[in-house]
């Protein structure tokens, strides 16, 4: 670092942060985001972008897989969050709270058909895990069905439900009365849906999976096969809810409703840890019996909840479920456009509103892809049981030209790896850029 206090030596310091995130953390991780070229630091984060501490801009359509659908740091966000510390903590979670009924209600109004009740949480993993909690404690069956290459999670119930197995298999034996079945198969899905299972558990697009898209008429099947055998639904709209495909909720293209849905990441407006699962009111008599059968100290925090209910009104007031659809629209051409270009290396495009995938032919094109889409000033990451698929979730408030800039990036990416250019670099090559400290830039 620099004497001067005002300061940096950027290049010095970000060889520091890697060299403790190595040392301190993980050092394979660190290598794995070096191969990909994704070894930035984050720095200034506003809106679709995020700099990093070189200074260099990427449009971010990685979003930590579809949490920032309202922008990073959005200002009407950031201003809620002030009004509610500047008044609140997390609460005393054992207590009734002002701000989390209020979400709850909220959350209530939007959601899919007669899911008006909720049990916050922190994460993703956390609302998963009360979802099956929720269906064994209400059925008095054991048995969840999932599907292969699915994603839900690392904490206890939800792992069980994992579709891959390198998650799994260190840690078995896991929950058991757990099963798999491959995504879209209607058939499998019947065969493994009976009168022991008590629930379905789906994403409606695998997000992790590789952007898979529920084929035509498997929702809806998968509601009936539930349905004959009174077993739960439960759909995890994690990645794929608050907006991300021009509707509050994937399911609402496939008019399907849930008996349990999960939500994370987005609730918390990039800013605070907060998830719902949320379900009907005659699932609900599992908790009157026990209303402290399922606690979270930090979950459902009264300032989380403050953060989430301006989340929930920028979506609406904003237009961000309209900005979906349209650049949605936009960049779904475009990636045809590119696929027609590159029929070699790209094997597929799809997707829904801005949650988009794009198949390289191969899997290494993955980690190579993202190298060189960050050198055209796009953050992109393959899929975490797909590598061969990319994703391409932006923001919610993408622009027309932040949708341009994106393809642009992706066409000039995959020349540049069809000629072999701009290979890695030493993170520390020699650049040296001067910064000044974050409250004196404008
Ligand atoms: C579909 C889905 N479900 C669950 C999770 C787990 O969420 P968390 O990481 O907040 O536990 C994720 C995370 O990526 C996800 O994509």
């Amino acid at each position: 670092m620099s004497t001067d206090p005002g300061i940096e030596d950027v290049t010095a310091h970000r060889a520091q942060v890697l060299a403790d995130f190595a040392q301190y953390l993980n050092p394979q991780k660190v290598r794995v985001m070096k191969a990909a070229g994704l070894d930035l630091i984050e720095a200034d984060r506003s809106g679709a972008w995020v700099e990093d501490i070189d200074g260099r801009r990427f449009l971010d359509c990685f979003t930590s897989a579809g949490s920032f659908n309202v922008g990073r740091r959005n200002p009407r966000v950031v201003a809620a969050a002030h009004r509610a510390i500047d008044s609140l903590d997390h609460g005393n979670f054992l207590l009734v709270s002002e701000q989390t009924a209020a979400l709850a209600a909220k959350l209530a109004e939007i959601a899919p058909g007669d899911l008006t009740c909720t049990m916050f949480g922190c994460g993703g993993g956390e609302a998963i895990d009360f979802a099956l909690k929720l269906a064994r404690g209400s059925t008095g069956r054991h048995r969840i069905i999932s599907t292969v290459n699915g994603y839900h999670g690392h904490t206890g119930f939800a792992l069980s439900a994992s579709g891959r197995a390198a998650f799994r298999e260190p840690f078995e034996p896991l929950m058991p009365e757990f099963g798999l079945v491959p995504f879209g198969d209607v058939d499998a899905l019947a065969a493994a849906v009976d009168g022991t299972v008590a629930a379905v558990l789906l994403e409606p697009i695998q997000g992790e999976g590789g952007i898979i898209v529920a084929p035509e008429g498997y929702l809806a099947a998968a509601r009936q096969i539930c349905d004959d055998a009174g077993a739960l639904l439960i759909l995890d709209e994690i990645q794929t809810g608050m907006g991300r495909t021009g509707r509050w909720w994937a399911s609402e293209h496939f008019g399907v409703e849930p008996d349990i849905m999960t939500v994370a990441k987005s609730l918390g407006g990039s800013l605070v840890a907060i998830s719902a699962t949320i379900f009907s009111e005659d699932l609900r008599e599992f908790l009157i019996p026990n209303p402290f059968i399922h606690l979270s100290t930090f979950g459902g925090s009264d300032v989380a909840c403050m953060v989430a209910l301006e989340v929930i009104d920028v979506i609406e007031e904003d237009g961000l479920l309209e900005n979906a659809t349209k650049r949605g629209a936009q960049l779904h051409a475009g990636l045809a456009t590119i696929a027609a270009a590159h029929p070699d290396q790209v094997a597929d495009v799809r997707g829904l509103g801005l949650m988009a995938g794009i198949e390289y032919a191969e899997d290494s094109m993955g980690p190579r892809m993202s190298f060189h889409l960050a050198q055209h000033g796009v953050l992109a990451v393959y899929s975490g049981n797909q590598p061969s698929v990319m994703r391409l979730m932006p923001s919610l408030v993408a622009s027309e030209s932040d949708i341009d800039h994106l393809l642009t990036g992706l066409d000039a990416a995959l020349d540049d790896l069809v000629h072999g250019r701009g290979l890695p670099e030493e993170p520390s090559s020699g650049r040296t850029k001067r910064r000044p400290p974050r409250g004196e830039r404008s």
